[in-house]
């Protein structure tokens, strides 16, 4: 199981009524490399374009990088090919002063059904309009890819993958929305193995798919979950003990429930990845590691999640076939 790693460095977060000294904690991937335990802005769900245009670019979301980018500590940002939030990006990089490594991007390979070219020059394509030279972290999207539709073999993209590893140009490569088997193709032909996992994971969907949680993170993958706010997003009317449980522990703690339900992701070892169109939220998710849940905590979040029926938010149409293994610790 990955390690937590803690860090404190120089810096102050204003909240509306005091001043707090600020610490940020890290998991280390199993190469050996750190990444910030949260991940504050997602470019995608909120901010997701079908295409890139002039006329959808989102100022709103520029500020919303910009903000994140004031923030102390090292700040962790999640893009996608297939979110068409690139030039946004872009825009709020060039206009922070914060250093670059104190910036964590990453990025994915989205597969399409038609080939748009080969992932290196996709990838290049992305870092051009990000400006940025190198990404710390690319994953492949889903585990989707097949000759026929998109004219690469999955672990034809992993080999594309591990030369931009070793070029230096992600220093850290990984997978999305994998399950077991789809790990297990790549494991066998990896010189590189992956050191991410990034899934749908929050308290009502404890398993995107059959016993990745547990396979993942026997192996040493680190695990990131996306949508951890699921059960704030769509509030369940039949999870009354739940609600009322996390809302008694925002009050004990001080905090919001959304900073409940984040402390808990990352004491499961997973890495949560948020958005918010709120700067006090952003604030709020970067500002993670001022309080601790106890194990007992903990568990009872976990269980009180798991008497719950599955909630999925994405991937439906491919995932939903399991469901019925999704509320399994
Ligand atoms: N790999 C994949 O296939 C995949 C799939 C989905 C997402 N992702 C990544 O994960 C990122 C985050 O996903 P997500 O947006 O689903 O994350 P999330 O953190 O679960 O949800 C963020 C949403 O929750 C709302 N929210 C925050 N606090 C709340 C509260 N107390 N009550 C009710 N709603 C609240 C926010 O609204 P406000 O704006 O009002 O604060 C925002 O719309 C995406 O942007 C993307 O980068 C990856």
């Amino acid at each position: 199981m990955n390690k937590k790693k803690t860090l404190v460095r120089g810096g102050e977060l204003s909240g509306d009524r005091n001043i707090m000294a600020f610490h940020q904690e890290f998991f280390t991937l199993n190469n050996g490399n750190k990444i910030p335990a949260v991940a504050v802005v997602g470019t995608g769900t909120t901010w997701f374009k079908n295409e890139e245009t002039e006329s959808n670019f989102s100022k709103e979301l520029v500020e919303q990088i910009k903000y994140a980018l004031t923030l102390p500590g090292i700040v962790h940002l999640d893009a996608a090919e297939c979110y068409n939030t690139y030039q946004e990006l872009g825009q709020a990089l060039r206009e922070s002063p914060k250093p670059r490594d104190e910036i964590f991007i990453t990025d994915k390979f989205s597969p399409t059904p038609k080939n748009h070219g080969g992932v290196l020059e996709r990838f290049e394509s992305g870092i051009k309009k990000m400006g940025v030279d190198y990404v710390d972290l690319y994953l492949i999207h889903s585990p989707l890819i097949e000759k026929e539709k998109n004219g690469v073999t999955l672990e034809e993209v992993w080999k594309d993958l591990e030369k931009l590893y070793e070029a230096g140009k992600a220093k850290n490569i990984g997978v999305s929305n994998f399950r077991v088997e789809d790990l297990q193709r790549i494991l066998k032909v990896a010189k590189v193995k992956p050191q991410v996992n990034q899934i749908e994971f929050h308290v009502f969907l404890q398993n995107q798919t059959p016993g990745i949680v547990k396979f993942s993170q026997d192996n040493n993958i680190q695990l990131e979950a996306y949508t951890p706010l699921g059960p704030l997003q769509r509030k369940q009317s039949d999870a009354g003990d739940f609600y009322n449980y996390v809302e008694e522990l925002a009050k004990k703690y001080g905090k919001t429930e959304a900073q409940v339900l984040l402390r808990w992701v990352t004491r499961r070892h997973v890495l949560p990845i948020t958005t918010s169109s709120k700067p006090q939220r952003i604030q709020a998710a970067q500002d993670l590691f001022s309080f601790d849940l106890t194990d007992e905590e903990v568990k009872k979040i976990t269980e009180l999640g798991l008497k719950h029926k599955p909630l999925r938010l994405y991937w439906n149409d491919v995932w939903d076939q399991y469901n019925s293994e999704a509320q399994k610790p």
